[in-house]
């Protein structure tokens, strides 16, 4: 309660983490990409050959991290057992694996504590999929992102080719709508807008007038 949070929650390519950064640097507040800690774990997996519905190896996996497995974030970067693995991460493969296994409860669970490790002074700003709903409940702003499967693809869509990887805007299209479905379906912390969240579409706003509208809310104490 008294290290204040504002939570943004949405789907894949919903512009989460450009919006979540932007408030934490405006605000001078800590930054949490809970979705790196999912990629993360999945990345370890795949190196490490435990299947993704192992739930128990990977529960074993995900609790070692920042303990056995050193972890640290830099800014942009993820340093993981010495190395930089930011690139990496963003990986097709890692992410699929990441949205696979973030169904299991038990990594979901082992999780948790990283997450609420991030929620230092002077406040956080934390983006995901179950932020407002599970991890911060008492967060004192919750923002639940939107924009048409559409925008959210063609987005994608260019920052994939401006990385040279060549993908079709109909696979981009599946793939989220794939993630979207194993996101909010499963038992386990369904993608859902908390009770109290406040819900942003920003199929039509630049990012300058989404985090205007935000800092907005959260100086009006809303
Ligand atoms: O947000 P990002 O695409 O990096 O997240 C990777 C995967 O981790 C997502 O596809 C989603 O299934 C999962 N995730 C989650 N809960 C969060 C953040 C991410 O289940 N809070």
């Amino acid at each position: 309660r008294l290290i204040p949070v504002i939570t943004i929650d949405g789907p894949s390519a919903s512009g989460k983490g450009t919006l979540a950064s932007a408030l934490a640097a405006r605000l001078g507040y800590q930054f949490l990409d809970s979705g790196a800690l999912y990629r993360i774990t999945a990345l370890l997996a795949l190196g490490r050959g435990v299947p993704h519905d192992h739930e128990a190896g990977l529960v074993a996996l995900a609790r070692q991290l920042g303990h056995e497995i050193p972890l640290r974030f830099e800014g942009e970067h993820v340093w993981l057992d010495g190395a930089d693995v930011s690139a990496e991460l963003r990986q097709e493969e890692v992410g699929q694996t990441a949205s696979k296994i973030s169904a299991l409860p038990g990594v979901r669970q082992a999780l948790v504590e990283q997450q609420v490790a991030f929620r230092r002074l002077p406040g956080l700003v934390a983006d995901g999929r179950d932020m407002g709903t599970v991890i911060f409940p008492d967060a004192g702003l919750k923002v639940f992102l939107t924009a048409s499967v559409a925008e959210r693809a063609e987005r994608r869509h260019k920052q994939l080719i401006s990385k040279g990887f060549s993908v079709t805007l109909d696979e981009i299209c599946s793939d989220l709508e794939a993630r979207d479905a194993r996101d909010k379906q499963r038992t386990a912390s369904p993608m859902v807008p908390a009770a109290d969240a406040r819900l942003l579409d920003n199929s039509h706003l630049s990012i300058d007038e989404s985090v205007e509208l935000v800092l907005g809310w959260w100086t009006d104490g809303w």
